[in-house]
């Protein structure tokens, strides 16, 4: 079974979950691009911002209604795909360079609802660990981030806030001690660890099913 259709599934599902008069927070990437028209389908009245100027743009265009995410400051539902799927439930995100609002909203929501096709789930989580880096300063950030490993740029233009993005190659052992490490450096605006806290449900299409998995915290 291909990865599209098992996107298309995960994504199905988790547009079933968001009812009338929510808030939503809509990810960025293809599975995302599977989770709009299905959400548009459901024809439901709810207010929804988006993690990237794509993902704003496709859903107006299906006929969503997107609000800057500024007067928001909650969502009931939160949906976005992941690079990486741990078994802990750690994510690597990012891998469209949408990880800094990814995260914003993803911690803004009551629930954050994950959708994957069947070859994101991992053993451990490794790298690349997407990174957005504010400009000012780049090489002295860069140079302190030699102590953790390697960081290499992405050929990509700048994020929608200007930030620079470039992958941390290193190690990924421990990935609670990398995101605090990476977190705690000066110039880092955001890195694509997420903690497993803030998951709520993961969606993983496999082949014609779904599997669902809720955290418990
Ligand atoms: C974008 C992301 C995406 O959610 C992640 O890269 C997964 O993308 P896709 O659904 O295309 O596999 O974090 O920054």
């Amino acid at each position: 079974m291909s990865t599209e259709r098992e996107k298309q599934i995960a994504a199905e599902a988790a547009a079933r979950m968001v009812d009338d008069s929510m808030t939503v927070g809509l990810g960025t990437g293809s599975t995302v691009a599977y989770l709009l028209p299905a959400l548009a389908a459901r024809a439901l009245d709810i207010r929804c911002a988006a993690t990237s100027p794509r993902t704003e743009e496709a859903a107006r265009a299906l006929g969503l209604e997107v609000e800057p995410f500024v007067d928001i400051d909650r969502f009931d539902l939160a949906i976005d795909g992941a690079d990486q799927i741990a078994p802990d439930g750690w994510l690597v995100k990012g891998g469209g360079a949408a990880h800094t609002r990814e995260k914003i909203v993803a911690a803004a929501a009551d629930r954050f609802v994950v959708i994957a096709d069947s070859t994101k789930p991992v053993r451990a989580l490794r790298p690349p660990v997407p990174l957005e880096l504010l400009a000012f300063g780049l090489r002295a950030t860069v140079r302190h981030l030699g102590r953790l490993g390697t960081v290499t740029f992405r050929d990509v233009p700048r994020s929608p806030d200007g930030g620079v993005i470039a992958d941390y190659t290193g190690p990924v052992d421990d990935p609670a001690a990398l995101a605090a490490a990476l977190a705690a450096t000066p110039g880092v605006v955001a890195h694509g660890l997420f903690p497993a806290e803030m998951v709520a449900t993961v969606f993983v299409g496999r082949g014609e099913q779904v599997d669902r998995t809720d955290l418990v915290h």
